[in-house]
């Protein structure tokens, strides 16, 4: 009976949210621009916008970290070789080399337990000194998120990178369209992905037995 009513309901939601926000898709890092966003122009900055090429890159820059946590912050943290952008992460996703622009802001968080969009902004993104700063530079013009977990499930890693390239004329994919890769979600393309959503229903049995939420973050302005 319960679940016959959350059935008609989570149906009835889904159509009414449909109605009125036709653009933003069943993706987890496309919410999370949406909440940046609100944020932003909360704060009177400009909406960034949500550019495909660059959020692809981000989950490659996810990738990078193969699933270590303890290298996004902490005192063993690492970042990928800025020549990565160029060498790997451009090709992987189709954006033509030529159209790169500098990355003007980088906020990156892992952590064991997964969280839901806008948790994941105000509890891991934005909980160092630097983060709000990053947010509200006002040299970026566009944003693009990932997130992911390793091999689908914990620990899952948030990726935002900000540019100030001119909006259309960088991160340029390649026939327009995103090399869309599993797992890990990114922004921007009009791609439902709900797969985060997916891994957090059945957690790996380690993380339940540690309980505690393990969170590393790293945010950095250039
Ligand atoms: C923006 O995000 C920061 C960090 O999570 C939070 O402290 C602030 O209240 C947010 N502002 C709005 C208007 O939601
Ligand atoms: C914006 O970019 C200019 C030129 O690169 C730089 O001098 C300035 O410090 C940047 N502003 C911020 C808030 O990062
Ligand atoms: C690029 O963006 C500008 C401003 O948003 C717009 O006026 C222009 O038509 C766009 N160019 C292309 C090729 O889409």
């Amino acid at each position: 009976m319960a679940a016959w009513f959350l059935v008609v309901f989570s149906v009835l939601f889904s159509l009414s949210s449909a109605n009125v926000q036709s653009k933003v898709t069943d993706n987890p890092a496309d919410q999370l621009v949406t909440t940046l966003n609100a944020n932003r122009t909360a704060h009177k900055e400009p909406a960034l916008f949500d550019n495909p090429g660059l959020a692809c890159i981000a989950l490659q820059y996810i990738k990078a970290y193969q699933g270590s946590c303890d290298e996004v912050g902490g005192p063993d943290a690492k970042k990928p070789p800025d020549s990565d952008f160029a060498e790997t992460f451009a090709p992987n996703c189709g954006v033509l080399a030529s159209s790169l622009s500098p990355i003007t802001g980088r906020l990156l968080g892992c952590q064991s337990k997964y969280l839901g969009p806008s948790e994941a902004f105000s509890e891991i993104l934005m909980t160092k000194d630097k983060s709000l700063e990053i947010l509200y530079n006002k040299n970026h013009t566009q944003v693009g998120v990932a997130v992911s977990g390793s091999d689908g499930g914990s620990p899952y890693f948030w990726c935002i990178l900000f540019s100030g390239g001119k909006t259309n004329t960088s991160f340029v994919l390649e026939g327009g369209v995103a090399k869309v890769s599993r797992p890990g979600c990114f922004s921007g393309a009009n791609d439902d992905c709900n797969g985060a959503r997916d891994w957090s229903r059945t957690p790996p049995t380690w993380t339940l037995a540690v309980g505690a939420l393990i969170a590393l973050v790293y945010a950095v302005g250039l």
